[in-house]
């Protein structure tokens, strides 16, 4: 078991595979609107989006959560859909309704522009190489970007739904197209984390949150080939950089998207029962899992809900996190005592 040592990035130490117990703990979402400082930072900035590109105001919100819990590892500010943006697509946030973009028609793949991608995206990296510089130095900072399939069902549907419909319909019906277009996010998307990883990141991950609604073959097809050429490609330009993988509700088929996509880390939704995540991290360091069900109501389903983590999964390789991102009605005083009992390493 591995000895706690200061000015040690122990998240990124973890990632690469070493046990750490009280293990290091960070939160899918922490910066948010479950703090008032980033409510008042986000009405500064006008919208969502602009908050997303400007460099001063999105390291501030990344450093709310550090400053206020001490997190083991700080997120990047930013959205996995600046992606679509920096191709040429329209996108806003609406109020009570999450992103909307123009969906995109068959016709329109081959027309998507990446001669622009990285200009659109410097205040990305500029944000990156800001927090580097700001950062406690045992902090392990993070980049991300969404799954090629993630991030096609809201440039094909336009928006958020529960069962992704629309995409699924689209792909059956154009398979061709919907492979060049997942490709095409692929190679884009490996190259935003390398220059992440360029401006300051110390490991990536790849948010693949619509995984769990595809049939066997259609997650063979959309989440693990297209995240299998990414990481490929990542490689290619940082071959000993940690990539988490989280392809949130694949069920039985997080074994075999680790293996088959060489990502380094799980992710892993609540819904993965004990038994299977041991085995999961038998294989290799997991992340995760408590329900953020749990965190709002506090008490003792959140101390239910991280002891049996600890005990779990505690001596192994494990990233402390939460199943998925923290809700806005989540009060800060749990997510205290979340972090005060994850260090406390009572089990
Ligand atoms: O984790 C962090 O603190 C870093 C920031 C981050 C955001 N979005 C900020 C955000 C990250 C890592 C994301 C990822 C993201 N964005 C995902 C994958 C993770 C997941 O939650 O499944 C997805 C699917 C998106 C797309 C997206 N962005 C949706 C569906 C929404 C609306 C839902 C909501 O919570 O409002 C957003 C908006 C968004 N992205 C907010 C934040 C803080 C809230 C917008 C606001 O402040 O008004």
């Amino acid at each position: 078991m591995g000895v706690l040592v200061t000015e040690e990035r122990l998240v990124l130490e973890v990632l690469k595979g070493r046990t750490v117990f009280p293990p290091p703990v960070w939160m899918m979402r922490q910066a948010g609107r479950y703090l008032p400082e980033y409510r008042a930072t986000r009405e500064r900035a006008g919208s969502f989006l602009d908050l997303c590109y400007n460099p001063e105001l999105a390291c501030e919100v990344t450093l709310q959560p550090i400053r206020r819990f001490g997190f083991d590892a700080s997120i990047l500010f930013s959205d996995i859909l600046v992606v679509p943006h920096a191709l040429g697509r329209d996108l806003r946030f609406e109020e009570g309704v999450g992103p909307v973009m123009t969906p995109m028609d068959a016709s329109e793949i081959g027309s998507l522009d990446t001669d622009g991608f990285h200009e659109h995206l410097k205040p990305v990296y500029e944000t990156v190489g800001m927090l580097r510089r700001k950062l406690p130095a045992e902090t392990t900072l993070l980049g991300f970007c969404g799954a090629p399939w993630t991030v096609a069902t809201y440039m094909i549907a336009g928006r958020g739904s529960p069962d992704q419909a629309v995409t699924r319909q689209f792909g059956f019906r154009h398979g061709e197209v919907f492979a060049e277009l997942l490709n095409r996010l692929a190679d884009v998307s490996a190259d935003y984390l390398s220059r992440q990883v360029e401006a300051g990141a110390d490991a990536v991950q790849i948010f693949d949150s619509w995984a769990g609604v595809l049939d066997e073959a259609a997650f063979e097809r959309w989440c693990v080939e297209p995240v299998m050429r990414l990481v490929r490609r990542f490689r290619e330009r940082h071959p000993d950089v940690p990539v988490i993988g989280f392809p949130r509700g694949a069920g039985m088929l997080f074994g075999r998207y680790r293996q088959k996509t060489g990502v380094t880390a799980l992710g892993l939704d609540w819904s993965v029962p004990y038994s299977q995540a041991r085995e999961l991290q038998a294989e290799g360091t997991v992340q995760g899992n408590l329900d953020p069900m749990r965190l709002v109501a506090g008490g003792r389903a959140l101390k239910e809900g991280v002891e049996t983590i600890l005990r779990t999964l505690g001596d192994g390789p494990l990233v402390f996190n939460l199943g998925h991102g923290v809700t806005p009605d989540t009060p800060v005083e749990n997510v205290e005592a979340m972090v005060r009992q994850v260090r406390s390493g009572n089990r």
